[in-house]
């Protein structure tokens, strides 16, 4: 049977580290509401006035990737790009990473999701895998956030979470009788709250828009707060149900990071071992589509024998979501 296997990942931080106490000089803000509010100490941004771009984070993520997994980008039957910050509206990233792999026809497919990019990318990759499609495919979440955020008073409830960074995986169908592999996915939408964490770039800027600071990103911080912590152990007890599998079945919980409170919240509410959810937020801040495979490069690093990983997150749209995957080891 074929399984969808993670054959390496990889991440890549931009070098400038973004500590709270930064941005007290831009905002109504302190490193003390920051890190008891969110959990975050230091973020990664790009230098300021670079030109390095989402594809060029991708790139850097996904060449490392590849590099792991003995592959040339020519191996390449498809690349998925997760951001909601593409180097330009139109077109998506994906053609420009592909570009910057230097390939020439490869097909790319753009999602958005958000937080949920890997979660959704790494399913829509498992189908292809599974209906034997495709055989070698790189999953790559990316964002440069940091040059699109409001950094005045006003937008201190998002600014303070944004970050820039990516990850990368390399997934191949693999034949095998072992129950390895994607094993089973749970997404969902709820798109009633789509206004919850947006920004409309439908017709370009509208003078009144910038006047009423609308041309940056919005977010109801609290009101995503709240559906977070409901929905997130809603969707592990759905996930774990499907799968006929336990909370002790789990080696390792990979968490979207967008405030440690509420992935400890999910811990409480679970019974969850704390330290079976990695959190990295304190370092990262939130990278959106590219926490969870930031996370699972440095899970692999930190925790070599884990086997067992249940990846979650909750974001714009609003979508959340679960997977279950089995390492071949
Ligand atoms: N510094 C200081 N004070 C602040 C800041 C800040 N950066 N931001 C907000 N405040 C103030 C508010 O103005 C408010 O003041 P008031 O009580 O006088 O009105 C007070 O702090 C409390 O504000 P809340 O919004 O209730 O603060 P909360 O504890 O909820 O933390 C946060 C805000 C961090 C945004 C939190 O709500 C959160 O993490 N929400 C979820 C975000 C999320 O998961 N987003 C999805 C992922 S992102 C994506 O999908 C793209």
């Amino acid at each position: 049977m074929r399984k969808s296997i993670i054959q390496s990942t990889a991440r890549y931080l931009p070098p400038r580290r973004v500590p709270n106490a930064e941005l007290e000089k831009y905002m109504d803000t302190s490193d003390e509401w920051i890190y008891k509010r969110s959990g975050i100490r230091e973020r990664r941004w790009i230098d300021e006035g670079s030109e390095l771009r989402t594809s060029d984070l991708a790139f850097m993520a996904s060449n490392i990737s590849l590099i792991k997994a003995g592959w040339k980008a020519e191996d390449l039957d498809l690349i998925i790009m997760a951001t909601q910050t593409p180097d330009l509206y139109i077109p998506g990233a994906g053609p420009i990473l592909q570009n910057k792999l230097g390939l020439e026809t490869t097909p790319c497919l753009d999602i958005r999701q958000q937080c949920t990019g890997f979660l959704y990318g790494l399913q829509v990759a498992d189908a292809y895998i599974k209906s034997g499609m495709y055989d070698k495919i790189l999953l790559s979440c990316a964002e440069v956030q940091s040059i699109g955020i409001n950094l005045t008073t006003r937008g201190r409830d998002m600014s303070i979470l944004f970050a820039d960074g990516a990850g990368s995986i390399c997934i191949e169908a693999v034949d095998t009788h072992k129950d390895v592999g994607v094993l089973s996915t749970v997404l969902h939408t709820q798109g009633e709250y789509h206004k919850n964490i947006y920004l409309d770039l439908s017709v370009g800027y509208k003078e009144e828009w910038i006047k009423e600071g609308l041309h940056w990103p919005q977010m109801k911080g609290r009101d995503v707060f709240i559906h977070a912590v409901k929905r997130l152990p809603e969707v592990v007890n759905e996930i774990l149900n499907q799968t006929n599998m336990k909370i002790d079945d789990i080696d390792m919980f990979i968490p979207h990071q967008a405030n440690v409170r509420i992935n400890d919240h999910v811990c409480k509410k679970l019974n969850i071992p704390p330290e079976k959810m990695f959190n990295n937020i304190d370092r990262y801040g939130n990278t959106t589509a590219a926490t969870i495979p930031i996370a699972l490069d440095e899970v692999l690093e930190q925790h070599p024998d884990v086997k067992t990983i249940m990846f979650l997150g909750y974001g714009a749209g609003e979508n959340w979501g679960a997977i279950i995957y089995r390492r071949m080891i």
